[in-house]
């Protein structure tokens, strides 16, 4: 669960503690309480960048243990290059970076937010601010020895300097439910499926209670008596009952049509009676990793009271062989009324979907459905790591959606839906089937999924497999499941939804 959190903001005058951080621009340039703080140190800073040919550029780092005149243990000169086009998403990584060179067994530290030309603004410390604490995310949790240079978790108590840290505060207050909210995701994603099976998942969308969301817990009868059959195909063949979770969260207009947002909750995916091979199959603990947005997404929302009526929905199974479990062939009518030839029943994701995605468009007529899922391994061959698969049957919600992303740093890219590929998933003996041919799998599997999407509703799907799992190390992310999705959501609804 999110630790409390360590992070403060103190005025430029106050004498900073621990680790000191500050931030020097191209051609060894200070701001002016930047050169106060480091007044007591001489010509140390201007030898030490001499000796390392540092200059201030974007991305070099200056690095001194236990500087003469000063108290700090260690002093860390982040260049920043000229930074006139710097985003908000540069100022998150810019705290990352300074996070990262922070030795995590440092109990305090102190970033200066002052660049040559002056102050940060507010927001722009309050995104340096977030960016420490994404970084300092790890998940140690059964690590019961530390082995020679394992990190431990980040308990670093980070203090930035401000010119007004009121101001600061203010403008970090929706980043703190933020922080908490990619926090859960990742800890979601990372629990392993002996201990995060649905019911568990389930109990732990109890947390969001106490930020106000109602959450509702569907259990395998009341999945049945709706005509859940997709979803609860998946499930059969598991000792771990399958669960529905839908979370609401009302700050918007009483009655306003809400913004949804369903995810894949499958708690583990062997692949089922079409199993997988064994290699890499652990990972497959990871495949709830769309559920877990929605539910972090749900928190950081509900946090900031959000200005917007929004539904969260998880279709939580776990996808096993064994003797009760689905067969190819097997044909399931789902909740749509729409009959499923099961091809493979490693093609689990878009059955749960499928009855999410009808039950929360049916009952909630809302705005938008965004889906999150890590649906196939076909994405990741075509965008890697870097992108999530976009879909949509609606341009300006795909154009929302890939603005929020330019803007967060977590990109999605727009793929096709088409008639031609629609096609190829009609079943020889009911509406439809689960698996169509190898070429273009993540594009099929969309069509699958659009076709469980009401008359009319603007829809997105995401095809987050490559980006949620194995993420990317970068300055804002350390561990194995970034929580993708998380902050892109929540930028797109405060930035194009909410006013
Ligand atoms: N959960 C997997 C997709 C996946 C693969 C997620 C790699 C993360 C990393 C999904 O349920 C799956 O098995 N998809 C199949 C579909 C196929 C059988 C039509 C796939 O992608 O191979
Ligand atoms: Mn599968
Ligand atoms: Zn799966």
């Amino acid at each position: 669960m999110p630790e409390a959190r360590k992070l403060g903001f103190a005025s430029f005058s106050a004498p900073p503690k621990g680790v000191l951080v500050v931030f020097c621009e191209e051609g060894l340039k200070f701001g002016r309480a930047t050169k106060k703080a480091l007044e007591a140190s001489g010509d140390l800073v201007r030898r030490a960048a001499a000796a390392d040919k540092f200059t201030g550029k974007s991305g070099s780092a200056l690095e001194i243990v236990a500087p003469a005149g000063l108290s700090a243990p260690r002093l860390v000169v982040l260049g920043v290059g000229k930074p006139a086009k710097m985003r908000s998403q540069d100022f998150v990584k810019l705290g990352g970076a300074a996070r990262g060179k922070t030795p995590n067994a440092a109990t305090e530290a102190t970033i200066i937010a002052e660049f040559a030309g002056g102050a940060l603004r507010p927001e722009q410390a309050a995104d340096i601010a977030l960016g420490t604490q994404l970084r300092g995310y790890t998940w140690v949790l059964y690590k019961t020895k530390r082995k020679e240079g394992e990190e431990p978790p980040a308990k670093t108590a980070i203090t930035i300097a401000v010119a007004n840290p009121a101001a600061a505060e203010k403008a970090f207050a929706p980043c703190a439910g933020l922080v908490e909210g990619v926090m859960l995701a990742r800890d979601l994603i990372n629990e392993p499926a002996n201990v995060l099976y649905p019911e568990e998942f389930a109990r732990r969308c109890g947390s969001l209670k106490k930020l106000g969301v109602a959450v509702e817990v569907l259990d395998v009868p009341a999945m049945r008596k709706l005509g859940m059959n997709a979803l609860l195909g998946v499930g059969q063949g598991s000792a771990h009952d399958s669960r529905m979770v839908v979370m609401r969260w009302n700050g918007g207009k009483k009655g306003a049509a809400p913004l949804a947002f369903i995810g894949k909750g499958v708690c583990f995916d062997t692949g089922g009676i079409s199993i997988k091979s064994a290699s890499g199959m652990e990972d497959m603990k990871g495949d709830m990793a769309g559920a877990a947005a929605v539910v972090g997404l749900m928190h950081a929302l509900a946090a900031r009271k959000a200005r917007v009526n929004a539904v969260g929905a998880i279709g939580c199974v776990e996808n096993m062989p064994d003797g009760k479990a689905q067969r190819p062939g097997d044909i399931v009518k789902s909740m749509s009324g729409q009959t499923i030839e099961i091809i493979n029943t490693d093609a689990e994701g878009r059955l749960v979907l499928a009855d999410v995605l009808w039950y929360v468009g049916e009952k909630y007529k809302p705005r938008f459905m965004i889906d999150l899922a890590t649906l196939t391994g076909a994405i990741v061959v075509a965008l890697g790591h870097e992108n999530a698969g976009l879909f949509a049957n609606d341009e300006k919600l795909a154009e929302n959606l890939i603005r929020a992303g330019a803007e967060t740093g977590e990109k999605v890219w727009r793929m096709p839906l088409a008639p031609e590929y629609d096609k190829i998933m009609d079943s020889k003996f009911a509406d439809v089937k689960n698996a169509g041919e190898r070429w273009g799998g993540a594009i099929t599997a969309a069509q699958f999924v659009q076709r469980f999407v009401p008359d009319k509703i603007a829809w997105a799907h995401l095809d987050i497999a490559g980006t949620a799992l194995h993420s990317p190390q970068t300055d804002i992310n350390r561990t194995w499941s970034s929580g993708f999705g998380v902050r892109l959501l929540d930028a797109l609804v405060a930035n194009y939804y909410e006013r």
